[in-house]
């Protein structure tokens, strides 16, 4: 057993996290939280960390995806439908291309906190405290709707809750059997891609009638007829994630009780930080971003730190450089890896490195620049000789204008028809459709590439 305790992150530097002033406010709700019930299983996050060591080995692949930030305002069964509906519609794509089996993990039941690139915010000449997410404060731009309030983190306990329960529902009620992969489409997708999807979706029917007919079906193989979907978000308010941290029983280690898989963020991966002392405990699979200022030293140490043993599957490297700079950075840091012999499972996240500010003032992700970080992630993956495990995309089921770009090409002046994130641009379902079979088509070029080889 190691000296490990949750609550050890209290005396290493600690930054983006809230100054609460009502110390019993805070004290009271932390006590409440940590006698409610864990929201995830440790068998459940041990599961998922042998399916990222797959994805590591090119056994599997994972789609990760979601909101890049949950909102209470938002919060609705028909937007955690959508979601999962586009990433069931993702995850059949990616199967088809890459033949193996695809981790879906939605950003999804916690991912409340955010980080932010400035402490304060100036609008017309007034200046408050930055929006830090629903777990913390609210967007409206006024004195107290900023003031960091405890209490919101019961009110994400209980979304977070409610969210899981809908999505347990959803992976195993029925809604998931692949005999309904026609049902997922959404109205309002893209004509082009809904015809690519049918074209898929129709070769899969076809396997599926074969199978049945053969007496294999849904009723006798419960992999038709139910997915498993984890949660996951980024570990950032740490009195929430000490506070639904959990022993199991089992094994004697401490589980995160948050969510199945939790991450450190690019701003928060300080190696004597809070954040990484918090994550370095926990039993679930840890992700770490990766950005241009990852250093190879850095990333070594907090390859060691966070995965001493160097279990499989443990750790995952979200790597978020931004179009244009992967061929800089990605290489340096895989070579640090390859160094260590380190078991890590590489992702690319193509959303992060390329927030740009519109000509109309949005926050933007130009649809092109997104598409050329996967292509990069994958070329250099292929160069290196190594395995791109993954994807983590910021995307919702709804049909909003956020990101530029697309076949149905939303453009700078369309941004603000519907433009409803709290945070940063998602893809809407269209444009993550069409990621997925970009996706799709790196993942059979590598599988072709493979055999091919295979053969001699
Ligand atoms: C995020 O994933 O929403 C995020 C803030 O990412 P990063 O830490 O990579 O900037
Ligand atoms: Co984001």
């Amino acid at each position: 057993m190691s000296e490990w305790q949750k609550q050890n992150w209290r005396t290493k530097p600690r930054v983006q996290m809230p100054d609460y002033t009502d110390a019993a406010a805070l004290a009271a709700v932390e006590s409440q939280l940590s006698n409610y019930p864990p929201l995830v299983f440790a068998g459940e996050a041990r599961t998922l960390k042998q399916q990222l060591g797959a994805a590591a080995r090119g056994e599997a692949f994972l789609l990760q995806g979601g909101d890049c930030a949950e909102s209470f305002e938002q919060f609705s069964a028909d937007g955690i439908r959508d979601t999962f509906k586009v990433m069931l519609q993702m995850a059949m794509v990616l199967t088809y291309g890459a033949k193996v089996p695809v981790v879906k993990v939605g950003r999804m039941a916690g991912q409340f906190a955010k980080p932010r690139s400035a402490p304060t915010e100036v609008v017309d000449g007034v200046e408050l405290p930055s929006y830090r997410g629903d777990i913390i404060n609210e967007l409206a731009f006024t004195p107290e709707a900023r003031i960091p309030d405890p209490k919101k983190m019961l009110q994400a306990y209980t979304q977070a809750a409610a969210t899981l329960n809908l999505l347990r529902a959803f992976s195993t009620g029925g809604f998931a059997d692949m005999k309904r992969v026609h049902s997922w489409t959404l109205g309002f997708t893209d004509d082009q891609e809904v015809q690519k999807y049918s074209e898929i979706a129709n070769r899969i029917q076809d396997s599926i009638d074969f199978m049945a007919a053969a007496g294999i079906n849904s009723d006798t193989m419960h992999e038709f007829s139910t997915v498993e979907f984890y949660t996951s978000h980024e570990s950032l308010l740490l009195e929430y994630e000490e506070a639904l941290t959990r022993l199991d029983s089992t094994s004697g280690n401490w589980l995160a009780g948050s969510g199945h898989m939790i991450w450190i963020g690019d701003r928060t991966r300080q190696p004597d930080g809070a954040h990484v002392e918090f994550c370095s405990g926990v039993l679930n699979p840890i992700g770490l971003k990766c950005g241009p200022t990852t250093t190879a030293e850095d990333l070594k140490v907090l390859m060691a730190k966070l995965n001493p043993e160097n279990e499989e599957g443990r750790l995952t490297l979200i790597a978020r450089f931004g179009a244009g700079n992967v061929g800089e950075h990605l290489p340096r840091l895989i070579k640090a890896v390859k160094e260590e012999g380190a078991n890590v499972t590489w992702v690319c996240d193509p959303m992060h490195g390329n927030t740009i500010k519109s000509s109309t003032g949005y926050k933007t992700r130009p649809f092109d620049s997104v598409l050329r970080e996967v292509r990069d992630f994958f070329g250099v993956h292929s160069a290196e000789g190594t395995i791109p495990g993954g994807v983590h995309f910021e995307m919702t089921g709804q049909d909003v204008t956020e990101c530029t770009g697309g076949v149905r090409a939303v453009t700078d002046e369309d941004l603000s028809d519907r433009y409803h994130t709290a945070c940063d641009p998602r893809l809407n379902a269209s444009q993550s459709l069409e990621l997925a079979f970009l996706v799709a088509e790196e993942l059979s070029k590598l599988r072709l590439d493979r055999e091919a080889r295979a053969a001699g």
